[in-house]
């Protein structure tokens, strides 16, 4: 458990959750990490704390460094429990310290630990000095929740960016530039994906707000440090928040008897016809935090259910109220799916799709088995409604 030097007097004195696999719906498949930082100033200082269970392991990563009981000030970021879990135990050890928090943070911190800490509220332009470093927020207000606030350390050139930059990673290394991009890459636009897209607009804002800082270092509290080519993340973040996702598609479907199986087969081979890369999302195979990475990166949203006991299928209806709840904006959607005698599935689909802001291609339903002429018709309806996003070449 050795604590990681970030930068002078500066360390990483987070946990490692390489077990925890489903964060309230989202599949953490690679785990995740809670970062925490603290700085030996002559005001010693922690930035977060890590989930409440994971308490023991970031005072042993602190207490390599100091005692604990030393920390002068505690700086809150986040409310939420993966950064402020282990807030209550961590304040026994030092009752006095002041807590440096945003108005929203210090009520949520009150709210969940009804404790009557010595909360200093901080907003934007605000600073600390702890000796050689000082410290100033910046309020980013539902990046993801109202409390969010990042700190920056001009001295250092380190912005602590809590939530955002962010990935579920449990991992060794502790630095981008260690591991392998890639990875990187795919778990930053999942996180991103699954929990910061309903908020592009403020992002946006936020990128601006960080935009004036001179930064050398971002350290957020999941995942990994950026040391070195800072512009990359934060050039995934501008091309993620600005909602203007690639002509590429999702096909998201569930089946009972291979029916609407088939025709999502049909409607991957039409977009691959019109040139859209499309990646079939089996719901039986495919968790839906997983088709939400899918969904970042694709304008267009396929969904086809087959009708059951006058509705869709539960895995579909799942995944829509996620949809629907992270709203992806600027979308195109499709509804199909094959139906006995109802055939209320395809409308109900296309209903939330169209709730949830997206456009609406017009939706296809086919009795029991499709046959061949009837796929091949579906192709050219799929082509044909695609054209009019796709422009002259499409
Ligand atoms: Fe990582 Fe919003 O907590």
């Amino acid at each position: 458990m050795r604590a990681v030097k970030v930068a002078d007097n500066i360390w990483w004195v987070g946990a490692v959750d390489w077990d925890t696999r489903n964060f309230h719906g989202y599949s953490t498949s690679r785990g995740s990490t809670y970062n925490a930082y603290l700085i030996v100033d002559d005001k010693i200082t922690l930035i977060d704390t890590v989930k409440a269970p994971f308490f023991p392991e970031m005072m042993a990563r602190i207490a390599e460094i100091v005692d604990p009981a030393k920390i002068d000030i505690v700086i809150s970021n986040h409310v939420e429990m993966d950064h402020s879990g282990a807030l209550p135990l961590l304040m026994e050890k030092i009752p006095n310290a002041p807590v440096y928090t945003s108005p929203q943070g210090e009520k949520g911190l009150r709210a969940h630990y009804r404790k009557d800490w010595d909360f200093r509220v901080v907003k934007t332009g605000d600073a600390l000095r702890t000796g050689r470093y000082s410290f100033s927020f910046v309020s980013t207000p539902m990046v993801h929740w109202p409390d969010n606030m990042l700190t920056y350390c001009p001295e250092a050139k380190i912005l602590f960016s809590n939530d955002a930059f962010g990935e579920h990673l449990a991992s060794a290394e502790r630095f981008a530039d260690e591991a392998a991009l890639g990875i990187v890459e795919e778990e930053a636009a999942k996180y991103y994906a699954n929990i910061v897209m309903p908020y592009g607009a403020q992002t946006q804002k936020a990128l601006a707000g960080a935009g004036g800082l001179d930064i050398e270092l971002i350290a957020p509290s999941h995942g990994l440090i950026w040391r070195r080519d800072i512009e990359t993340i934060i050039g995934w973040y501008q091309k993620w928040s600005a909602d203007r996702p690639e002509n590429k598609a999702v096909v998201v479907y569930d089946s009972m008897w291979h029916s609407t199986e088939a025709m999502a087969l049909r409607v991957g081979d039409a977009l691959e016809h019109a040139g859209v890369p499309a990646r079939m999302c089996n719901l039986k195979t495919t968790h839906i935090s997983d088709i939400m990475t899918g969904v970042l990166m694709s304008r267009f949203v396929f969904v086809g259910s087959p009708t059951l006991n006058n509705g869709i299928m539960p895995t579909v209806a799942q995944f829509l109220t996620y949809l629907a709840g992270l709203a992806p904006k600027n979308r195109v959607g499709f509804a199909f799916g094959s139906y006995g005698w109802g055939g209320q599935s395809v409308g109900i689909i296309d209903k939330i799709l169209r709730d949830a802001g997206m456009e609406v291609l017009d939706s296809v339903r086919l009795q029991y088995i499709p046959d061949e002429e009837q796929l091949r018709s579906l192709s050219e309806h799929v082509q044909k409604g695609l054209r009019p996003f796709l422009g002259a070449n499409g």
